[in-house]
């Protein structure tokens, strides 16, 4: 079952998003002394980011890494991680999180390998099992290759219910579930060439936040908790590892529900 938290407006989606996360980190360090967040790009992610750099008090064990990036260098205006420094990074006190940047400069496929080796390096992998009622939404994960488990990854939405690099009919959809890291090609947003974690990695990761925002979402949205589709490729998240986290404009028509309080329920 997916979370879905409707709230009244952008700023009150950031909060929400950035309390939960924050939530999810400490209970991490708590439990194995670490936690690894991954962040995204785009205009949404940003405000979430901002929040971060308050709601998380101490960023003693926390890593922070990248769901996706641009083939370009970090200074470039393009960089998402030149976006999550000025959001976030540069407003942190010390110590500062241990970061792991994508070589974006690299190029898709070089970039991809060596992101895909910090990871396995740096994250403890586990085997993931998707329970029945996940099945046939993405790589079928059961008894296969371990893939490092991420704590928290945070991911924007385009219209197109793309997330992170991965993009409707992508042939990075159909990586096998040993895949950790791609490289892509023909973005349809720009610039065309990318990295981008796997939708094996996404399902494998222990939370995943979701905040969109505005009308233009809103058919995504509705996609995402729809019936599994590489047309769709947020319908292939984990549902019950997943909470979106939007405003009125970007929610879909009225769904069954059951409501969990005010302003989250479950689909
Ligand atoms: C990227 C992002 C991408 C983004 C969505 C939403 O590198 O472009 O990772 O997945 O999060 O396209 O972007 P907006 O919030 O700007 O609509």
């Amino acid at each position: 079952m997916t979370r879905l938290c409707t709230l009244l407006d952008a700023e009150a989606v950031a909060e929400r998003a950035a309390r939960e996360i924050t939530q999810h980190l400490e209970r991490a360090r708590e439990e194995r002394g670490v936690a690894h967040l991954a962040l995204s790009g785009g205009s949404t992610p940003e405000r979430t980011h901002e929040l971060l750099a308050k709601t998380v008090k101490d960023w003693q064990g926390i890593e922070v890494w990248f769901a996706d990036e641009r083939c370009v260098g970090p200074e470039h205006p393009e960089s998402n991680y030149l976006m999550v420094h000025k959001t976030l990074l540069e407003h942190i006190s010390v110590p500062p999180p241990r970061v792991h940047r994508m070589e974006g400069e690299l190029g898709p496929e070089a970039g991809a390998e060596r992101y895909a080796q910090a990871l396995r390096e740096h994250v403890a992998p586990g085997e993931v099992s998707a329970p029945a009622s996940d099945a046939g939404r993405g790589p079928e994960i059961g008894r296969g290759p371990e893939l490092p488990i991420l704590d928290v990854v945070v991911l924007g939405i385009g219209p197109d219910g793309h997330v992170a690099s991965l993009f409707p009919g992508a042939p990075t959809l159909d990586a096998g579930a040993e895949a950790v890291c791609l490289g892509v090609h023909n973005s349809p947003k720009p610039p065309p060439e990318r990295i981008t974690l796997s939708m094996a990695v996404l399902r494998a990761a222990r939370h995943v936040l979701l905040p969109a925002t505005g009308a233009g979402k809103r058919d995504a949205i509705q996609g995402a908790l729809g019936e599994a589709t590489h047309q769709v490729p947020a319908s292939l998240l984990r549902r019950e590892r997943l909470t979106i986290v939007i405003n009125d404009e970007a929610s879909p028509p009225a769904s069954s529900a059951t409501r969990q309080n005010a302003d989250c329920k479950n689909l």
